[in-house]
């Protein structure tokens, strides 16, 4: 776990308790503690552990969240509409570094997702070399035809516009309009251009796990800070 050493005015304006500007005043208001001892001056250096804002430690660090994504939230820090990141807390919306979901889900998707502010793990799952396992429950237009677990299974399917084959698939049926699939890519708007490549279409996109992370016991729109000491698979 980090532990950095640096200005209180630092500390305090990246975990999003106050801008660098208010730190001076924030002190005034609220009894930052250093072992104990009330702090008044912004330009000290301390740790990061040493720190209380009255009496509660400072936030981590670094934060790792699982959160069920309900319907019509945006995985994007600028686009219109509704952000993800309103459904955080307003200071850990006003972290710098900023949190950022791990991947996108699209608007319409619902499900586990990840979010962090930690920019090396962001990277690291998401590159094209990660190979993180995501499974999801696709409900269909039209019955299955039969053949769809075959073709994803294939490792030869191309998506429309794309060069490069999928990896392979795994497509369990839970009726002829409900399928769960494993992939363990990202490409964009995947799931769905899959389907619309054996000729269906997705009605509705729900992802139940990232990883070893499923967001089924959280109500949507809930979220939990995880610890990520393990490799995620
Ligand atoms: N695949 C999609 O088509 N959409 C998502 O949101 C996730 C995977």
């Amino acid at each position: 776990m980090p532990n950095s050493y640096k200005r209180v005015d630092a500390h305090l304006s990246n975990l999003g308790y106050c801008s660098r500007g208010e730190a001076k005043n924030f002190l005034k208001m609220f009894r930052v503690c250093v072992d104990g001892v009330r702090i008044f001056e912004v330009t000290k250096k301390f740790y990061h552990n040493d720190i209380t804002v009255d009496d509660e430690p400072l936030d981590a660090e670094s934060l790792v969240i699982l959160m069920n994504k309900p319907s019509g939230v945006i995985c994007s820090h600028n686009d219109a509409g509704v952000l993800i990141y309103s459904l955080l807390p307003i200071r850990w919306q006003r972290r710098n570094p900023k949190i950022s979901t791990i991947g996108r889900l699209d608007a319409d998707t619902t499900g586990a997702i990840l979010l962090t502010d930690d920019g090396a793990l962001n990277h690291k799952l998401t590159s094209p070399k990660s190979d993180v396992a995501k499974v999801y429950e696709a409900t269909l237009a039209q019955p299955l035809k039969g053949d769809e677990a075959d073709i994803f299974a294939s490792g030869e399917l191309l998506l429309n516009g794309e060069k490069k084959p999928l990896l392979p698939a795994k497509m369990e049926v839970l009726n002829p309009t409900l399928v769960r699939l494993k992939i363990c890519e990202g490409r964009y708007h995947q799931v769905k251009r899959m389907f619309a490549a054996v000729g269906n279409r997705v009605i509705a996109l729900h992802r139940v796990s990232f990883g070893d992370f499923s967001a089924e016991e959280l109500m949507p729109s809930e979220y939990k800070v995880i610890n990520l000491t393990k490799n995620i698979k």
